[in-house]
């Protein structure tokens, strides 16, 4: 029988995930059916209940529900319990398993994609809510020589650093707290574009030959990749990648095998141009 897979969000039209995962599926010749389900604002237990009970394997979660579903969840992996998030859920037997693969998603699309090594480098992440509390763990497992959060609300971000301080120190800060210095990898993790809104960054904030690594993606230059060029930033990158390889994560946690995400990925990168 064909498994059933099923990504879930409020908004869900535009999700790439099943485009995503039939590619995975194809190519690691994996016989699954994975759909997009709208999930109520209010009934998103309701949603993972109906879809568990149809037979369903496993479940990706967007926006608004990460949260939710880290509730939801029975058991949590080390990665989703650092999070406070979890993006994919693994149904098995009675449990319900609830794990996160942004982080490794990031990372992989740094390291491997983008050929940038994190170890040793000095790296400042800009924004301290969810989206930037689910890649630190996975970050600092890197070993980086710092790492460093700058969000508009300064308590916000020492709060979230602290919570990390049994890893290996993490500072936190307003923006310009880091002004007159320099780093390697600056990640935008705020959702300040969605608004329309430039981020105050601090002149010099770029090293050279330094990374600009925006979460965020779209049909043009983000506004966040615009204003690191400007600055000077050596190389910049958006956030499709990153989209891409937390979907190949999540196959893996779910078929035990990895795709290649090369061909996916320029497929994908064609298709937003046009
Ligand atoms: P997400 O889950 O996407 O991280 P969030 O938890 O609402 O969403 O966090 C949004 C982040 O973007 C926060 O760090 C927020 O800064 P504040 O903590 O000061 O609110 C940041 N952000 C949103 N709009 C911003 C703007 N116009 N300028 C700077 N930071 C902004």
């Amino acid at each position: 029988m064909t498994d059933r897979y099923a990504v879930i969000g409020n908004p869900i039209a535009h999700s790439k995930s099943p485009a995503l995962h039939a590619a995975f599926a194809r190519q690691c010749g994996q016989d699954i059916r994975y759909e997009a389900i709208l999930g109520p604002l209010d009934g998103f237990r309701a949603s993972v209940e109906a879809f568990r009970q149809a037979g369903g394997r496993g479940m990706n979660v967007t926006v608004p529900f990460k949260e939710e579903a880290f509730r939801l969840a029975t058991r949590l992996s080390d990665r989703a319990a650092r999070a406070g998030a979890v993006n994919t859920l693994l149904f098995a037997d009675a449990e319900i398993v609830g794990d996160n693969t942004d982080g490794a998603g990031l990372v992989r699309d740094i390291t491997i994609n983008l050929g940038c090594a994190l170890a040793g480098k000095r790296i400042l992440l800009l924004g301290a809510g969810g989206a930037s509390r689910g890649v630190i763990a996975p970050l600092l497992a890197e070993q980086p020589a710092a790492l460093a959060i700058a969000n508009r609300t300064a308590v916000k971000a020492e709060t979230l650093a602290a919570q990390f301080a049994d890893i290996a120190p993490v500072e936190g800060g307003d923006f310009g707290r880091y002004a007159g210095r320099n780093f390697d990898v600056v990640i935008n993790a705020t959702s300040a574009s969605l608004s329309g809104q430039s981020l105050p960054l601090p002149a010099g904030l770029f090293a050279s030959g330094a990374l600009a690594y925006d979460m965020m993606y779209g049909k043009g230059e983000t506004p966040f990749l615009q204003l690191a060029r400007e600055q000077g930033a050596g190389r910049c990158a958006d956030g499709l990648g990153m989209l891409v390889e937390q979907a190949a994560e999540a196959f893996f946690v779910w078929r035990g095998v990895r795709p290649v995400t090369g061909r996916v990925l320029a497929d994908l990168r064609a298709k937003l141009a046009a």
